[in-house]
């Protein structure tokens, strides 16, 4: 174990900070007056379990390190100092630059894990399956596993865990890297991926940052990815880039969804092609690829979540100022590797004919909706006038206006105006903006004091709310974001609750999300460590949230009634009638 690790195992965030601050419990966290700004009502919170604090009236926040460093004024290096004396651990010279030699050791845990999965898989008996899997139903040739290195991990509980024991590395620093995980009974370690084949993932520089494996066993879930570490951001990594950033700077890039598709194209000598992992790309994932090219082909699953993706990317990358290019799967294949696997040449074929996303976006929409109706069209422009609103250059504006304003037989005029005050009409602005900026942790918010409620009720209050709200009531994305995690882990059939679990699955920049709403203490305004007066608050919360989805969506199926209405569609408009009468009755 790390030096930094021992100490904070030693030393207790309550008892360090208590023996500066005066410290009284509040449900499962500590509080007290903040020693860093001047305050006469409690809001620095202290928690065992995350052994973190944070002052939700100056907002400083951090670790007994950070709270050694602010309390005492100095560097982090005499706080280590100091507190590694308060543990009785004796810092060695390494332990100065913590951090480096810290990633050094994980990325050497990733290295002897991937050696070892490549060794099961290619030489050893426990691995014939997942060759078997690889070679025949992937048609995967002994070369193209060599070159990715691809691994299998036997379907038993900690055959890794006694390998890289022998190796001496110590479970701390395994559960570091990610690749065991603790048992969910409690108590002891086992390996995170079993049954699976293993995806080494490797960062630009060509080492090995984490892992992706994939079950041979149809289990849930199909894919497991390394969760967060101190070298693997799943929201910056691209697999592929590091092979193939000559190609890419030759030939743009190729951006598919899955693995695989990148595997099976570079056996197929398509070797510019990228994934990103299943996840919407984000900004620090384009900026990285923009050292490379400025020239993107999305091609993307043909499913909807596929066709979603691509609006999102091109969003981020047109801001970025990227070239952007989508091919299109054709509707007999599900993904590019299925192409290839029936035939090389159609996949080239299929990205060599990408088209121009506004093509794109203009094509798929038409396909959608028919143009024919009033409806329809009113359909296709609120598709397309916030996407098309967002083009600064007037030439493209223009040229798209035409072939738009043909496709509807309308006036060039009406859609260039529409186009440029990026309305359709007001049901555009009925819907909330996404970017909504009441801060998360306000009262105000009810979505982000939901959560927080949640979060200090017990498993069986969380279990009966996340499964009455769905996560379509809510507008912020980030609560969105935590809410899909907190319902996923209650699923699980878990005893009892642990944050530690929840803000170790959740994806980057969450996690502190997480940790404040669960630190946040309400100002003292509700007592919840009475759980009937912490369920009526948490049922009247609920109640509001589910009160504004349904005004919003009456809002919406107003519009759309408007609609049906002059188009004469009565089936449609009583249809829409007693949707909104449902909603009424039961939320307004
Ligand atoms: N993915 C993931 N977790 C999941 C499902 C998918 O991380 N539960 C990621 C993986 O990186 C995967 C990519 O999303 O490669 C695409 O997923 P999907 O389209 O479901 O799978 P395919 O790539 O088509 O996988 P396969 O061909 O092996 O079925
Ligand atoms: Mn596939």
């Amino acid at each position: 174990m790390d030096t930094i690790s021992e100490i904070k195992q030693k030393i207790d965030i309550v008892d360090l900070v208590g023996s500066y601050v005066s410290l009284k419990k509040a449900g499962r966290n500590y509080k007290g007056l903040c020693p860093f700004h001047s305050e006469n009502t409690p809001s620095f919170m202290v928690s065992p379990e995350l052994q973190i604090f944070k002052c939700f009236g100056c907002g400083e926040a951090g670790d007994i390190f950070k709270f050694v460093q602010k309390i005492e004024g100095v560097e982090f290096s005499t706080a280590l100092e100091q507190l590694a004396q308060k543990a009785g651990v004796k810092l060695e010279k390494r332990d100065y630059d913590p951090e480096s030699s810290k990633r050094k050791q994980l990325y050497h845990i990733n290295s002897l894990t991937a050696r070892y999965y490549h060794y099961i898989l290619t030489k050893h008996p426990q691995g014939k399956k997942g060759l078997e899997y690889l070679t025949q139903k992937r048609k995967l040739k002994p070369e193209t596993i060599e070159f990715f290195q691809l691994g299998y991990a036997p379907d038993t509980w900690d055959s890794l865990l006694k390998f890289l024991k022998k190796q001496n590395i110590h479970e701390n620093e395994m559960l570091d890297a990610g690749v065991i995980t603790e048992r969910s009974s409690g108590g002891g370690y086992i390996d995170k991926f079993r049954g699976r084949i293993i995806f080494p993932f490797k960062g630009i520089d060509g080492k090995i940052v984490g892992f992706n494996g994939r079950t041979i066993f149809d289990r849930e879930p199909k894919y497991l990815n390394t969760t967060e570490t101190a070298i693997f951001h799943k929201g910056s990594f691209l697999f592929n880039l590091a092979n193939a950033k000559v190609d890419i700077k030759k030939e743009g890039a190729v951006i598919v969804e899955g693995q695989m598709d990148v595997i099976t194209a570079y056996q197929a000598g398509i070797k510019n092609v990228i994934a990103s992992s299943g996840t919407a790309l984000a900004e620090s994932q384009f900026k990285l690829l923009q050292r490379y090219t400025n020239d993107l082909t999305f091609c993307l699953d043909s499913d909807t979540a596929g066709v979603n993706a691509v609006y999102r990317a091109v969003e981020i990358a047109e801001k970025l100022g990227f070239n952007i290019k989508v091919a299109i799967i054709p509707p007999a294949y599900k993904d590019l590797d299925e192409i290839i696997k029936d035939s090389p040449s159609k996949a080239k074929k299929v990205i060599k004919d990408a088209v121009d996303v506004y093509d794109f976006y203009i094509s798929s929409t038409l396909k959608a909706n028919s143009k024919e109706s009033a409806l329809g069209k009113k359909l296709i422009l609120e598709t397309l006038v916030p996407i098309f609103s967002k083009i600064r250059n007037p030439v493209i504006i223009d040229h798209y206006s035409k072939i738009l304003a043909a496709e509807l037989n309308l006036s060039e005029d009406t859609i260039n105006t529409m186009f440029k005050a990026g309305s359709a009409n007001s049901y555009a602005e009925s819907i909330p903006d996404e970017n909504d900026k009441t801060p998360l942790l306000s009262r105000d918010n009810p979505e982000g004091y939901f959560l927080a409620l949640l979060f200090k009720s017990d498993i069986d209050t969380m279990r009966k709310y996340a499964y009455k709200m769905d996560v379509e009531d809510f507008t912020n994305p980030i609560v969105v974001n935590i809410f899909q995690l907190l319902a996923s882990y209650l699923k699980e059939n878990r005893k009892s609750f642990n944050i530690k679990q929840i803000i170790k699955r959740a994806e980057e920049g969450y996690g502190d999300n997480i940790s404040e709403l669960y630190l946040w203490d309400f100002d003292g305004i509700i007592d919840f460590e009475s759980p009937q007066i912490l369920e009526r608050e948490i049922e009247s919360v609920f109640k509001r949230i589910k009160r504004d989805s349904a005004k919003r969506s009456v809002k919406v199926l107003t519009e759309q009634i408007k609609v049906a209405e002059l188009e004469k569609n009565w089936d449609l408009v009583l249809k829409l009638t007693k949707k909104v009468e449902k909603l009424k009755k039961l939320f307004l």
